[in-house]
């Protein structure tokens, strides 16, 4: 059965076809027969080289051998037990090594879950209702964090998803991602009644935005002001940024940390964790309410320890992935000022993405003014040169330690031809 096919059978059973909105795209998306190392394959018969990478997830690329073998070798000690196991408490120490801001952690299953749960929790340590998020920034689609700016006054946070109570988006205030000024207004306005500031460090959910020198550590003498948890979400950069994710790269703590993504290696695991103040607080010992029937499961646990303890004997792998992001993003600029195309590229270690604006991205708005139409163009010319990118401007492309330089100047070849294309019929 082909990718049409499927598609036409999927809509009738799964709504639009897919089981998580951003996999949809116009006309429709291919299906994946499978993946191995950098390449997706489709049930078309084509290979792609994929920029995907599970939205960030698969670091080391598809079904890397690290993880496989020891997998099937882990299935057949049991797949879930419902009793703890000395690998959740090798896994929460191992966590610790990474990221020295997080005296004790608790595991779960999705990005979701890590940063719901830690919202939460930093209400009931703090006894206050209000958290500040930053426009365009993607914590997971639960209540608290589903909210966007309301019109007019950037702060008054409204639900962006129907389904969500007012009641609930109320409590959510919106800032401008890099502005300091305005985040110091909102806490100071709200200081009584501030829980948590959260922040993608680096945000990768309306494209890729690097922090401006000292946004982060502006936010920490902001929480520490007004007595509010400051929450880093690393669900994406966490051990993909660097070993101890964006902590160790910017030198700025978080009060609470979650991470998901790179440390299962394409497995559902999550975790949230930080200062055991605030972390004892989880119930059985404290009164926050926190549990998962798959939280901290034999696989994924088993797993994300293979993940660090890769991660910790092979510390070349940054410098060699990051030396191919730049290989790319020079080129794409080259190309693009050769075709006098208006593009700008943003990218940070192994993470990067293209805008169709000739004007500095750096916050929500800057990206809302890319051409979204020649994005399409683009994405869809990646594709015919068999190269998968994200389908929307507001996502960031991933590479992983599989990818290889033979990928790096194929992909090179594909932007040049697609930028042509786009040069051409405009
Ligand atoms: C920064 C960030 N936090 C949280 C999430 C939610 O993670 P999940 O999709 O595993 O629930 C995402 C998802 O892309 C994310 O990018």
């Amino acid at each position: 059965m082909n990718s049409l096919e499927l598609y036409e059978r999927a809509r009738k059973v799964i709504p639009g076809g897919v089981n998580s909105p951003v996999r949809a795209y116009d006309p429709y998306p291919f299906f994946v027969w499978k993946g191995k190392g950098s390449r997706i394959y489709d049930v078309d018969g084509r290979e792609y080289i994929d920029y995907v990478m599970g939205y960030g997830a698969l670091f080391f690329g598809h079904a890397p051998s690290m993880l496989v073998e020891r997998l099937k070798k882990i299935v057949e000690d049991g797949i879930l037990y419902g009793a703890p196991t000395e690998e959740e408490v090798l896994l929460a120490e191992k966590i610790r090594e990474f990221y020295p801001s997080i005296e004790m952690v608790r595991l779960a299953n999705s990005g979701l879950e890590a940063t719901m749960h830690a919202v939460r929790l930093a209400r009931g340590y703090t006894g206050r209702r209000k958290i500040i998020k930053f426009e365009g920034c993607f914590h997971g689609s639960h209540d608290s964090l589903l909210v966007k700016a309301g019109s007019g006054a950037l702060t008054f946070g409204v639900p962006s998803s129907s389904g969500v109570l007012e009641e609930v988006a109320k409590h959510t205030l919106i800032s401008r991602f890099n502005d300091v000024e305005l985040t110091e207004k909102i806490v100071k306005e709200n200081r009584d009644d501030l829980a948590a500031i959260i922040v993608e460090p680096v945000a990768v959910n309306f494209g890729l935005v690097e922090p401006k020198i000292d946004f982060l550590k502006a936010l920490r003498e902001l929480a520490d002001y007004s007595g509010a948890v400051l929450i880093f979400d690393e669900v994406v950069t966490g051990f993909r940024l660097s070993p101890g994710g964006a902590q160790q790269y910017y030198g700025v703590k978080a009060d609470l940390t979650t991470l998901g993504k790179a440390l299962g290696g394409g497995l559902p695991i999550s975790a949230f964790g930080g200062r055991e103040e605030i972390m004892k607080n989880v119930a059985p010992t404290g009164k926050v309410y926190v549990s998962g029937t798959y939280s901290g499961n034999p696989i994924s646990t088993k797993a994300a320890l293979a993940v660090l303890g890769y991660i910790k004997e092979n510390p070349a792998i940054y410098s060699e992935m990051k030396w191919k992001v730049e290989k790319i993003c020079k080129s794409i600029r080259e190309v693009a000022s050769d075709r006098s195309l208006k593009i700008t590229v943003n990218y940070i270690e192994s993470m990067f993405q293209v805008f169709f604006t000739d004007s500095e991205v750096s916050c929500y708005d800057d990206v809302k003014k890319s051409d979204i139409r020649l994005f399409k163009k683009y994405f869809h010319g990646m594709l015919k040169n068999n190269v998968f990118i994200p389908p929307s401007q507001f996502e960031t492309c991933f590479l992983s330690t599989a990818h290889t330089d033979e990928d790096v100047e194929l992909t090179i070849n594909a932007i040049e031809n697609s930028l042509s294309q786009i040069e051409d019929e405009t």
